[in-house]
C-alpha cells in the first residue's frame, strides 16, 4: 500500500477535488464514509486524515459525526470547513449561527507564521469560504493562527497533535494558494513522500492484475475512448495475449475511428482485437426513430446483444478458455469504471456528487456469462488515467481525446438517423475536430462538435438556390460534464469552421454556433 491519505465524505461537493488535490501532491489519497469506525481507518494506516466539508451544521438532528476515537490515532487531521465544526462539537469548542453567511472571496491574513501549514506562504492570502455557522470559541488545546475580515477563527491549529482546521475551502481554484496548503499538510505535517506516480503505479498494478488473473483469458470492450484506451494498454502490459479487446463498430462513430483503433491497437500494440462490424444492425434497428430516449434505448440494448454475441464467439474461438471453462476456471471481463464511479458518495443536502451516479452507463453487461471484473483503474481519477496512458506510450490523439457519448452521433443527429446523414455529420464533425486541433483549441476545452439540425433554409452558392442542412457547431468548457459554459471561440476560427463546412459539406448551406451554458442547456442536443 502505498502512503494513504484518508479523505472523510460529510457530503460536500468538493470532496473528490480534495482527494485530488492530495494526490497532485504525488500522495495517495482515498474517500471513505463519514461513520467508518475508527479501527477500521486504523487498519488503513493512514498518514494523515482529512475531515471533507458538507451542508450540515453539526447540531442539526441527522447531523453527519464521526467516530471520535479517531482523534486518538496519534495521526494529524486536517478539518475543512464543516470539519472544524466537528473538532469544536467533540473537541469542546462552540459553533453558532453566523450573524452573515460567508460564501465567496475573502482574504485571508495570517497571525502565527510559524503554523506548518502557512509555512513559505505569504501572510495575506485569497480564499474562498462557504459556510454559515460560524466558530465563536476554538476548542480545546487550539490556538488561532489566521483570521478573514468575517472570523477570528479561519484558521485554528493544536500543534501538539497535529490537528488542523480551515473555515474556508483549500481545494477550490478560488483559493489559489490552496494547493500549497494541502501540500504542507500532506508533506510537511504527515511526512508523507511523492510516491504517488503514474510510474510507481504501472508496476504495482501490472502486479495487481496478473495476480487477479493468473493464466486466464481476459475480455475487455475498446470504445476508442480514453478510459478503455488505457486500460487496455495497461492490461496487454500486464497480460499480453491472454486479453481479447472486442471493438464495436455501431454505425454512428466518427469518422475514421474504427480504423484509427485498429492501426493503434492491432497493428502498433500488437493487441489481440476483435472487430465487430454491427454498423447496419443498429442503423437498421435505428430507422424511423426521431425520439432521443428511443435512439439511446436502442442503441445501449443492441450493444449489449452485440457485445454478449461477440463474447461467446471469442471464447469459442479459444480452445483454452473452453478447456478452461470445463475445469470450471474463470474467465474475466475487464472494464475501464474510474474512482468517481465507485466512490459511495454521501447523499447529504443535494450534494450533487451523489446525484451524479452515472444514468449515461449502459447497466447490465453479461451477467448471465459469470465472468468476473477486473477493473485496472478504479481507484484512479481520470486526469491520473490520461498520464497513465502517456506512461504507457498510448498516442495524444487517443489519451487527450474530448469525451464522446456511448450513443456516438446518434444523439448529434436531431429526427432521424440515415446513413446519408451519418455521413454529413461525420465529415462536417471532422472539419472541426481537425480545426480546433489546428488552432490549439481543441485540447484547451471540454468538448467541440458539430450537431446536424433537421432543419433545411434557402441559400445560394454560385447562381444556384440550394435548400439544404445546418449545422450547429457547439464548444464547452466543463470540469466534469455537470455543469459548463460555452467557450468564446475566436471569430476568424468560427469564420473558418462555417465556411469550410459549407464548401466542403455536401447537403449543409448553412452554420450557427450554439451559446448555451449548462444548465440550463445539457452538453449534447438529444
Ligand atoms: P449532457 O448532454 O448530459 O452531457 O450535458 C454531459 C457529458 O456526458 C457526455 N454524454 C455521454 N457519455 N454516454 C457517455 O459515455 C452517453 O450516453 C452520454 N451522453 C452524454 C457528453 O458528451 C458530455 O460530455
Amino acid at each position: 500500500m502505498p502512503e494513504t491519505i484518508v479523505i472523510l465524505d460529510f457530503g460536500s461537493q468538493y470532496t473528490q477535488v480534495i482527494a485530488r488535490r492530495v494526490r497532485e501532491c504525488n500522495v495517495y489519497s482515498i474517500i471513505i464514509h463519514f461513520n467508518t469506525p475508527a479501527t477500521e481507518i486504523a487498519a488503513m494506516k493512514p498518514a494523515g486524515i482529512i475531515l471533507s466539508g458538507g451542508p450540515s451544521s453539526v447540531y442539526a438532528a441527522d447531523a453527519p459525526l464521526l467516530d471520535r476515537n479517531l482523534f486518538a490515532l496519534g495521526v494529524p487531521v486536517l478539518g475543512v470547513c464543516y470539519g472544524v465544526q466537528l473538532f469544536a462539537h467533540f473537541l469542546g469548542g462552540k459553533v453558532e449561527k453566523g450573524l452573515k453567511r460567508e460564501y465567496g472571496k475573502g482574504t485571508l491574513t495570517v497571525k502565527d507564521d510559524s503554523c506548518a501549514l502557512f509555512e513559505h506562504l505569504p501572510k495575506s492570502l485569497q480564499v474562498w469560504n462557504s459556510h454559515g455557522d460560524k466558530l465563536t470559541k476554538i476548542p480545546n488545546g487550539f490556538k488561532p493562527v489566521a483570521v478573514t475580515e468575517n472570523s477570528e477563527y479561519a484558521a485554528i491549529e493544536n500543534r501538539e497533535k497535529k490537528f488542523f482546521g480551515l473555515q474556508f475551502h483549500p481545494e477550490v481554484v478560488h483559493t489559489p494558494r490552496g494547493r500549497e496548503i494541502i501540500s504542507n499538510f500532506v508533506h510537511g505535517v504527515c511526512r508523507c513522500g511523492k510516491s504517488w506516480t503514474m510510474r510507481n503505479y504501472v508496476e504495482q498494478a501490472v502486479e495487481q492484475i496478473r495476480a487477479q488473473v493468473g493464466q486466464e483469458k481476459v475480455i475487455l470492450g475498446l470504445s476508442g475512448g480514453v478510459d478503455s484506451s488505457v486500460a487496455a494498454a495497461l492490461l496487454h502490459k500486464a497480460i499480453g495475449d491472454q486479453l481479447t479487446c472486442i471493438f464495436v463498430n455501431n454505425g454512428v462513430l466518427r469518422a475514421r475511428e474504427a480504423e484509427v483503433v485498429q492501426q493503434v491497437f492491432g497493428k502498433n500494440f500488437r493487441i489481440k482485437l476483435q472487430y465487430e462490424d454491427a454498423s447496419e444492425l443498429f442503423l437498421s434497428r435505428l430507422k424511423g426513430v426521431t425520439d432521443p430516449e428511443r435512439k439511446r434505448k436502442i442503441i445501449g440494448k443492441t450493444f449489449i446483444e452485440v457485445f454478449e454475441q461477440a463474447i461467446a464467439a471469442s471464447l469459442r474461438l479459444d480452445k483454452s478458455v473452453r478447456g478452461a471453462a470445463a475445469q470450471g476456471r474463470t474467465k474475466f471481463l475487464a472494464q475501464g469504471t474510474l474512482y468517481p464511479d465507485v466512490i459511495e458518495s454521501v447523499p447529504i443536502g443535494g450534494n450533487p456528487a451523489a446525484l451524479i451516479k452515472s444514468h449515461h452507463n449502459v447497466g447490465g453487461l453479461p451477467k448471465k456469462m459469470k465472468l468476473q471484473l477486473v477493473e485496472p483503474l478504479k481507484c484512479l481519477f481520470k486526469d491520473e488515467v490520461r498520464l497513465l496512458g502517456e506512461e504507457l506510450g498510448v498516442p495524444k490523439e487517443i489519451v487527450w481525446r474530448q469525451p464522446f457519448p456511448g450513443p456516438g452521433l446518434a444523439v448529434r443527429i436531431l429526427g432521424e438517423v440515415t446513413p446519408a446523414r451519418c455521413e454529413i455529420l461525420r465529415n462536417a464533425d471532422a472539419i472541426v475536430v481537425e480545426e480546433m486541433k489546428a488552432s490549439g483549441w481543441y485540447y484547451k476545452i471540454w468538448q467541440s462538435f458539430a450537431v446536424l439540425l433537421p432543419v433545411r433554409s434557402v441559400g445560394v452558392m454560385g447562381d444556384e438556390r440550394t435548400y439544404d442542412y445546418t449545422i450547429a457547431i457547439r464548444a464547452v468548457e466543463s470540469q466534469d460534464g455537470m455543469t459548463a459554459d460555452w467557450v468564446k471561440l475566436p471569430y476568424d476560427l468560427l469564420e473558418k469552421l462555417a465556411s469550410r463546412i459549407i464548401n466542403e459539406v455536401k447537403g449543409v448551406n448553412r452554420c450557427v454556433f450554439d451559446i448555451t451554458s449548462k444548465p440550463p442547456g445539457t452538453i449534447e442536443w438529444e
